[in-house]
């Protein structure tokens, strides 16, 4: 029997919920594995406590998703003292010695921002929306992680090679209810101002679409209406992309599960594995406006959602 402990960042979104599923059915005992699961509510300090008390517990591996990137060092090198391998997983670290954990296996978020950035582009472009009307605000992910930096990053180089006017700019820390709050400040503020909703995340999402509508707006793709994006493809969230309340939803995979467990399968074999691996990752909207979007040379395709297509997805 393998064993495994688990920080995880907390339950706050639908994705994590997704992500916690999928190591839970993988490192589960019929499978082969004691899962020492530790939910950190969001707090880096109940991360610190869990991965001494998984060293203390003498785990054959531990795994890592990251609230925020920085202040690992020091329990990542008592770890690695422990002889104990460390995988972090969909969030980064930012260490000084990369030598402090095994691998790392998760999303680009840069890249994630990126594509939305371009969708936005593509889609002003096709319904003949200039620059200088599109006024975005950004509710932004969990200061710090590495979900937020990427999105942020991406939508910042969008509005700089563009000319977009970036007129909100806060977290609503991937939660619903922190989302919802935020949109309605910035509605008090600018409501009438406001033609995209960047949300780092779905749950933000839903909460800054009820503070929409509460306000007496509409959401939607059609002159006039709020256009609401959003990135991680939650089922929840493609159906709001189905009904065009999220006009774009950016994948962001939480299924690692299977991907940590064919890492550690490979570590037990004593074979190598890669310091770092990007998960493939797809783009949805409500319509097919943008077919594809380009980044770093590379092309991805916008898929746009149907029932069918929501039926078969696995989370
Ligand atoms: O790190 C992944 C992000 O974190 C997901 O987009 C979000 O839902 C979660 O809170």
């Amino acid at each position: 029997m393998i064993t495994v402990g688990f920080s995880q960042v907390g339950a706050e979104s639908d994705w994590r919920t997704a992500n916690s599923e999928s190591m839970k059915s993988t490192f589960s005992e019929k499978n082969g594995y004691k899962l020492i699961f530790d939910d950190a509510q969001q707090k880096q300090e109940n991360q610190l406590t869990a991965i001494r008390n998984f060293i203390q517990q003498e785990v054959d591996y531990i795994l890592l998703a990251p609230v925020t990137e920085t202040g690992w060092d020091t329990v990542l090198q008592e770890a690695k003292d422990a002889g104990i391998p460390v995988i972090i997983v969909d969030r980064m670290v930012d260490v000084s010695d990369d030598s402090l954990y095994t691998t790392w296996i998760g999303t680009d978020a840069l890249c994630e921002g990126r594509k939305a950035a371009e969708w936005l582009n593509g889609f002003a472009e096709a319904k003949g929306i200039a620059a200088s009307d599109i006024h975005i605000a950004d509710i932004q992910g969990t200061i710090g992680s590495t979900a937020q930096i990427g999105r942020t990053k991406g939508l910042e180089e969008g509005v700089d090679k563009y000319g977009w006017d970036l007129v909100a700019q806060q977290t609503g820390e991937f939660t619903q209810a922190k989302g919802q709050e935020v949109m309605e400040s910035i509605l008090k503020q600018s409501g009438d101002d406001i033609d995209v909703v960047y949300c780092e995340n779905d749950n933000e999402a839903f909460g800054a679409i009820d503070a929409i509508k509460a306000a007496g707006y509409e959401v939607g793709g059609e002159e006039g209406q709020i256009l609401v994006m959003s990135f991680d493809t939650t089922n929840a969230g493609l159906t709001d992309t189905l009904s065009g309340k999220i006009i774009c939803d950016t994948e962001c995979n939480p299924l690692h599960g299977p991907r940590v467990e064919e890492i550690i399968k490979k570590l037990e074999d004593g074979k190598d594995v890669e310091k770092k691996a990007y998960v493939e990752e797809e783009m949805f909207a409500y319509d097919d406006t943008v077919k594809s979007v380009k980044v770093d040379d590379k092309d991805y395709d916008v898929t746009k959602i149907t029932q069918e297509i929501l039926d078969k997805r696995a989370y």
